[in-house]
């Protein structure tokens, strides 16, 4: 099953902006967060050592101060150092921790917390202190704040800029993807359309190569598998209408061997009535004779002429039953009905554990000579198939002249056959139905599976008769 995508993820183009456009911007939010990072701890780093190195320098300075208490110099010294563009504030206690001097943006009541590390101050002041000490006395203590500001100034700096190149990185990325994919889905969409072409039957298609890229190489390729293909179907189409012109060249053959069949057993049924049936009545009129002729008492002339007369009879119920066999003549003289009547009658004599009923209905005496001789024999032939086939204990064969068409129906309920066993290719009844039902344009089929007896259906266009 081919999955479908949202709708507007089903353009080739929109999904491969949006998977370049999503992996820039995860890319470039790594990148940036990175170099925040990394300006974050060198800021940090650097800071901690300006603040420790200066608040060192400091107390040491302002030990000599506090021992000469000389503040009025001290302060002076401060208001210098406090310039430091860094520096927020200075506060500096004496050893009661009293206020000595606060300079900067501090309350001198208001000692703010020392920070252990600038990174985790909250207020942006990173806050310092330091003993002052001279000969190892404690003289007071120096507290210092120190800014962030500088470093947040330079975070913010930093993500702008990382987030203006990201900006316009996306930006031509995406042009470039739009120039890209415009060119590959036309050139696809190309390549598409000519599938679509040559899916309809269309074989003179070829799409341009343009380029030797991959889509060029893919046209190519399409080129000469629609070459090939064309070549191939070219082929088939033809033999297929040499297989069709044999097929048909078959069918007239056969069509035409069932006309010579029928016509030379008409032949010969007549031959036989005349020749043979004219021959036997002289030979039975003589063999007469001589019995009556021969005198009473000679036993040998009377029994050989009585032989003569029993062997010549046999002969003619053979002939006779041959000739029906080859042409029967009631189908000349009183027609279709009577004649499968009267080979539906001499069946059930010679199959008395099966029933066969008859049911016709319409005018079935102008139905012509061909479609007379055409549903006699496919009827003997059913009831031959019924006879080798089928146990069955009933059968039914209907004829009936419809409107429109001559219909057929032959049923038993024997056995039936499995259609899905291929048999082995001797079998020429159903075929000569086939082909005889073919030649007067009609329809012929049947419906059968085991243990569900075989049921022929037969019909026959009324203009078809009119041929013979
Ligand atoms: N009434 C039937 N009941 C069961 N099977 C049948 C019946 N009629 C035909 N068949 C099956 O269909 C097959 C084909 O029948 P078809 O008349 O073509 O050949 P056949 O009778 O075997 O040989 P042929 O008719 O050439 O002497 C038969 O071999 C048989 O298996
Ligand atoms: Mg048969």
């Amino acid at each position: 099953m081919i999955h479908k995508p949202v709708f507007f993820l089903r353009s080739l183009r929109v999904r491969l902006i949006a998977s370049v456009v999503t992996i820039e911007i995860i890319m470039l939010s790594i990148l940036v967060w990175n170099n925040i990072s990394i300006i974050q701890t060198t800021h940090t780093d650097r800071l901690r050592d300006t603040a420790t190195s200066m608040i060192q320098q400091i107390s040491n300075t302002l030990g000599n101060y506090m021992v000469a208490v000389d503040y009025a110099t001290l302060e002076d010294y401060l208001s210098n150092v406090i310039n430091y563009k860094e520096l927020s504030y200075i506060v500096v206690v004496d050893r009661d921790d009293k206020t000595v001097t606060a300079l900067g943006n501090v309350t001198p009541k208001a000692r703010p917390e020392i920070d252990l590390h600038p990174a985790e101050v909250n207020d942006g002041i990173f806050d310092i202190a330091q003993d002052i000490k001279i000969a190892d006395l404690p003289m007071g203590r120096v507290l210092m704040g120190f800014s962030l500001s500088l470093m947040d100034d330079a975070i913010n700096k930093s993500r702008n800029r990382g987030i203006t190149i990201a900006l316009i990185e996306i930006a031509l990325t995406v042009i470039v993807t739009i120039i890209i994919g415009l060119g590959l889905t036309r050139r696809m969409g190309v390549l598409s359309r000519a599938a679509a072409e040559v899916e309809a039957g269309n074989y003179s298609v070829s799409v341009p190569t343009e380029t030797d890229d991959e889509v060029g190489k893919t046209a190519a390729a399409f080129n000469s598998m629609v070459a090939e293909v064309s070549k191939r179907t070219q082929q088939l189409l033809q033999e297929e209408k040499r297989t069709q012109q044999l097929l048909s060249e078959n069918r007239l053959l056969i069509q035409k061997s069932l006309e010579v069949q029928e016509e030379e057993r008409k032949h010969l049924a007549r031959e036989l009535h005349d020749e043979l049936g004219q021959s036997l009545t002289a030979i039975q009129a003589d063999a007469k004779s001589i019995k009556d002729l021969s005198p009473k008492n000679d036993r040998r002339i009377i029994t050989s002429a009585d032989a003569i007369l029993n062997v010549s009879a046999h002969i003619y119920d053979v002939v006779h039953s041959m000739m029906r066999l080859l042409r029967p003549s009631v189908l000349d003289s009183l027609g279709l009905v009577e004649a499968l009547k009267e080979e539906i009658n001499i069946w059930n004599k010679r199959n008395p554990k099966t029933k066969c009923t008859h049911n016709f209905e319409g005018d079935l005496s102008n139905l012509g000579e061909h479609t007379n001789i055409t549903i006699y024999r496919i009827a003997q032939e059913c009831l031959t198939n019924i006879t080798k086939h089928a146990s069955a204990e009933n059968v039914s064969v209907e004829l009936k002249n419809g409107k429109h068409d001559l219909q057929l129906i032959i049923s038993d309920d024997g056995i039936g056959v499995d259609v899905n066993i291929p048999d082995r290719g001797m079998s020429l009844g159903l075929i000569g139905i086939r082909e005889r039902i073919q030649a007067l344009n009609g329809l012929f089929k049947y419906e059968t599976s085991p243990g569900n007896g075989f049921r022929v259906f037969i019909r026959i266009p009324h203009n078809a008769g009119k041929q013979s």
